[in-house]
């Protein structure tokens, strides 16, 4: 199931043509035969035949509490258009689309409120959802893997009881999508952040497990240009009403919303190595980080890929902490083998080698930010942070 505030409603098409992307487009829905009878959703087909589709919505204006009307078609027939404006809740769709406009415009359709609740409503938020964010200092330190693996152990924790999602701010060539074998739907440059609500997000989320939601986008060279940095922090203001845990895999260079979205987080965990570029690196971003953001907690240092036997002359624990000048706050093991078997497979390191020292390392990690969170200093809570509306 891929969208949760669509799960369990029922659409009707009314067009045989567009059976198949609907299908395609709306996973999780019940489907009616038929343009009449209740439902939640009807989708209309305008170019398979006009008559049959003005007949089709105006049977649905006749209805007490008409449903939600999608109008579909290429060159779309005033008369129609004027007869679909009629019902409370209704949009057009030009043709040609694709199955992540359709998912679009059927979830913000579904998502207005319903004169007498005709809808199922949506969950209700969850109270006290945690944002943690992954950073890599170096390139290819294992920051996506870190952050793959804490959301995936959280959620094998929480089954059947919290919701985890993993959210991959990479817009331009994020990788997580390719790691756990999920399709990336978050199409933010294709809307605004005041468009985006629950049931949008829906439609963005690509199902990795139960209790576990991808947020990744499509890739796209001008990403970073295209989505405006309301639309990043909207996007993860409404993932934290909606998810219990929210995992950001964080791009290493900063982006006009990075600190946002820093700022907004629990935990900060940068992923370093042990090589003197990356211990360099890790210290300068720690301190960067705390002198733009002194009221957020400090970032965790993370060292991956240890090795019992480093190659060549590696600096010991103690000699990356002098370099750091702070301590590290956890270490995970190398494991190749593991970690590339799950890539090329698709899917969390923690389901393929669950017996690995490097999943075992993340498990204690976790636990360690679970048991001791971060204190961040009290500071007065913005609009337009993804933290306010957690502490909100
Ligand atoms: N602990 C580890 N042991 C072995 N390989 C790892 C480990 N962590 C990451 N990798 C591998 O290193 C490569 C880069 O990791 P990735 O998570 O994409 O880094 P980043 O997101 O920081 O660029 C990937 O092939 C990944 O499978
Ligand atoms: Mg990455």
């Amino acid at each position: 199931m891929n969208n949760p505030f669509l799960a369990g409603r029922t659409v009707r098409v009314l067009g045989e043509r567009l059976a198949p992307l609907a299908r395609e487009s709306l996973p999780g829905v019940v489907f009616e035969e038929g343009a009449l009878g209740p439902c939640d959703l009807a989708l209309i087909d305008a170019d398979a035949s006009p008559t049959e589709a003005l007949a089709a919505i105006e049977a649905l204006a006749r209805q007490p509490e008409p449903p939600a009307a999608l109008l579909i078609g290429a060159h779309l027939p005033t008369a129609l258009v004027k007869s679909l404006m009629r019902l409370a809740r209704s949009d057009v769709l030009e043709s040609p689309f694709g199955a992540a406009d359709l998912a679009l415009a059927a979830a913000a359709l579904m998502a207005q409120p319903a004169a007498a609740g005709a809808l199922a409503a949506p969950p209700p938020p969850p109270q006290d959802s945690r944002c943690w964010a992954f950073v890599g200092t170096v390139g290819g330190c294992g920051a996506t893997t870190l952050a793959i693996e804490a959301a995936a152990i959280l959620a094998q924790r929480c089954k059947g009881r919290r919701k985890v999602c993993l959210v991959d701010l990479n817009l331009a060539d994020g990788a997580a999508g390719a790691y756990l074998g999920a399709t990336p739907n978050m199409r933010l440059a294709e809307t605004t952040a005041d468009r985006i609500d629950p049931a949008v997000l829906g439609a963005f989320s690509a199902h990795v497990e139960d209790d576990f939601d991808l947020f990744a986008a499509p890739r796209d060279p001008r990403a970073f240009q295209r989505v405006s940095p309301e639309a990043v922090v909207r996007m993860l203001d409404v993932a934290c009403q909606a998810y219990d845990w929210v995992i950001v895999d964080v791009p290493r260079l900063r982006q006009s919303w990075t600190l946002d979205v820093l700022a907004g987080a629990d935990e900060v965990v940068l992923v370093s190595e042990l090589t003197v570029p990356a211990l360099l690196s890790a210290r300068a971003m720690a301190g960067e980080i705390e002198a733009d953001l002194p009221e957020a907690p400090p970032p965790r240092i993370v060292l991956n890929r240890l090795n019992k036997k480093m190659f060549g002359p590696a600096p010991s624990l103690g000699e990356a902490e002098r370099a750091l000048q702070r301590k590290a706050d956890g270490g995970v093991a190398s494991d190749w083998e593991a970690a590339s078997t799950s890539v090329n497979l698709g899917g969390p390191v923690c389901h393929h080698r669950p017996k690995s020292k490097l999943v075992k390392d993340v498990e204690a990690l976790v636990d360690r930010l679970v048991e001791a969170p971060s204190q961040r200093a009290e500071r007065p809570v913005e609009v337009g942070r993804p933290g306010a509306v957690r502490a909100a």
